[in-house]
């Protein structure tokens, strides 16, 4: 089926990478990656990534953006054309935007909180956190239900201002000047933080192989933590690849952009483990009190809050912790855009099929609107701190699966993580997998990406089996992985 402009389509192919590059990098990468490799093996667990990502991911990026291409549709939209028996799949990928954003955006809010407390401290001291220690800060900042719906409602206000913009007036626009930003903010943080005495600590942690981690950890378990990071990591799996593929022109290399995408997205892990670990590592080092390499939420919002407020100090720790907290705020702000247009996606899919004007700025407000009430629960719940009673709060540290034992209904957060990124992105990574090697065979990804002028698909016997073999059995391991790590079955 022809694309239908109506829906929009990318100006230019750098401005897709830039959306889809801004989709993937996110704070998976900036919060999950580093303390995971440190964990688990370090340039040990970065080498499995690396076999997971060239393996799995990038075979799933190229079938989305291919099928994304090929019907023009959204997830829901392409699932149905595919054939109407698998529609369904389509409303696992929709459900998952819906849920992911409704915390993420909380989680959103929180990294815009953070840019402001170290903003207003730069004029006065103890204006931006209340002259309170960064642990003590976060147990209250959590607790605060007002505090969170606010900045919750601000993030993903700006969210839905962006997508309303359109495929390339809002989306493209916004990731052309936002992706280069970051990476430049990225940078000039990791040139301070690897600079900083004892930054050796860090880089140690993060980096030294661990082969023994196999052993000691399980190799099983270093696997899966592995496999759902990437999966997560590269937005794979809930149609959002499949959505932004619908919107490239077919003058696009898609092996060439399934490659790029993947590549990018991990050496921006690897730039945000340069960024936090070596800091951390350097005032552990120093015998600053509070820091260690913590898990959770711990390492976002308490660890680097006591880095940047008591570790760095003064004016200088104030201003890298604005640029830090930004800059997770603004790859927070890609990421989500991404996951609210899965969702408009669909809405405006049906409209343009009935020929009716899209009118995407209603229908974006109405989504997003739908989203923040769903993130409203998450901001009530104190993330399963006991609001209600007012409990005293150690950071409850049950996010992305960091912990080792978590239940799935221990907060709205969890809960939504639990659905979404533990049931319905792998189960949806791993049918389209095999619809792709099996049922609509995988001729259908060849053809598509020989449909652009002048390509020949230059892997076509190495993405067969992917399809066919590596990619259900990598993806059936995610799931049984995530099921085990959100219920704490202990299969691993
Ligand atoms: N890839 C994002 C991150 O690493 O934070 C999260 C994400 C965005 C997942 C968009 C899925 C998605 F569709």
């Amino acid at each position: 089926m022809e694309q239908d402009n109506k829906r929009g389509q990318w100006g230019s192919n750098i401005g897709f990478l830039m959306a889809a590059v801004g989709s993937a990098v996110g704070l998976g990468n900036i919060w999950g990656f580093p303390y995971k490799m440190g964990a688990n093996g370090g340039f040990a667990f970065l080498v499995i990534y690396l076999l997971m990502v060239a393996f799995v991911g990038i075979a799933t990026m190229l079938g989305e953006l291919a099928l994304g291409r090929k019907y023009g549709m959204g997830v829901v939209g392409t699932y149905k054309l595919i054939s109407k028996k698998y529609t369904w799949i389509g409303w696992l990928g929709f459900l998952s935007g819906f849920f992911i954003l409704g915390f993420y955006s909380v989680l959103g809010g929180y990294t815009l909180r953070y840019t402001l407390g170290f903003l207003m401290e730069i004029f006065s001291a103890g204006a931006g956190f209340g002259g309170m220690g960064s642990g003590e800060f976060f147990g209250s900042f959590i607790i605060n239900s007002g505090g969170n719906l606010l900045y919750h409602g601000i993030f993903m206000g700006l969210t839905v201002l962006i997508v309303m913009g359109g495929i390339s007036g809002g989306i493209e626009k916004f990731t052309k000047v936002a992706m280069p930003a970051l990476f430049a903010m990225l940078i000039i943080v990791i040139i301070r933080s690897v600079t900083l005495e004892g930054a050796f600590v860090g880089l140690e942690f993060m980096f030294k192989p661990n082969w023994n981690a196999f052993s000691e950890i399980g190799f099983m378990k270093v696997l899966k933590t592995a496999a759902g990071q990437m999966f997560f990591s590269l937005s794979l799996g809930m149609g959002c690849m499949i959505t932004y593929g619908s919107y490239l022109s077919k003058s696009e290399n898609l092996e060439k952009n399934a490659l790029i995408i993947p590549i990018a997205d991990t050496i921006f892990a690897l730039c945000a483990g340069l960024a936090v670990m070596p800091a951390v590592g350097a005032f552990m080092h120093q015998g600053v009190e509070g820091i260690s390499f913590g898990a959770g939420p711990g390492l976002l919002f308490v660890t680097l809050h006591q880095v940047f407020s008591v570790g760095m100090g003064g004016l200088i720790g104030n201003l890298f912790g604005v640029l830090f907290y930004f800059l997770v705020f603004i790859a927070a702000v890609t990421s989500a855009i991404s996951l609210l247009e899965v969702c408009t996606a669909y809405f405006i899919d049906k409209r343009v099929e009935k020929g009716l004007d899209p009118n995407r700025k209603k229908i974006t407000i109405f989504t997003g609107l739908a989203i923040f009430a769903m993130g409203a629960l998450v901001c009530l719940d104190g993330l399963g701190s006991g609001v209600a009673g007012g409990a005293a709060i150690d950071p409850p540290g049950l996010m992305f699966g960091m912990e080792n034992i978590r239940t799935a209904f221990a907060s709205w957060l969890d809960f939504y993580d639990m659905i979404s990124e533990g049931v319905f992105m792998p189960l949806g990574a791993l049918l389209m997998a095999l619809i792709i090697g099996w049922s609509l065979k995988t001729t259908v990804i060849k053809d598509e990406v020989e449909s652009s002028p002048n390509v020949l698909m230059k892997s076509y016997k190495f993405w067969d089996i992917c399809y066919k073999f590596i990619v259900p059995v990598g993806m059936f391991f995610v799931l049984m992985g995530q099921l085990d790590d959100f219920f704490g079955l202990g299969i691993f």
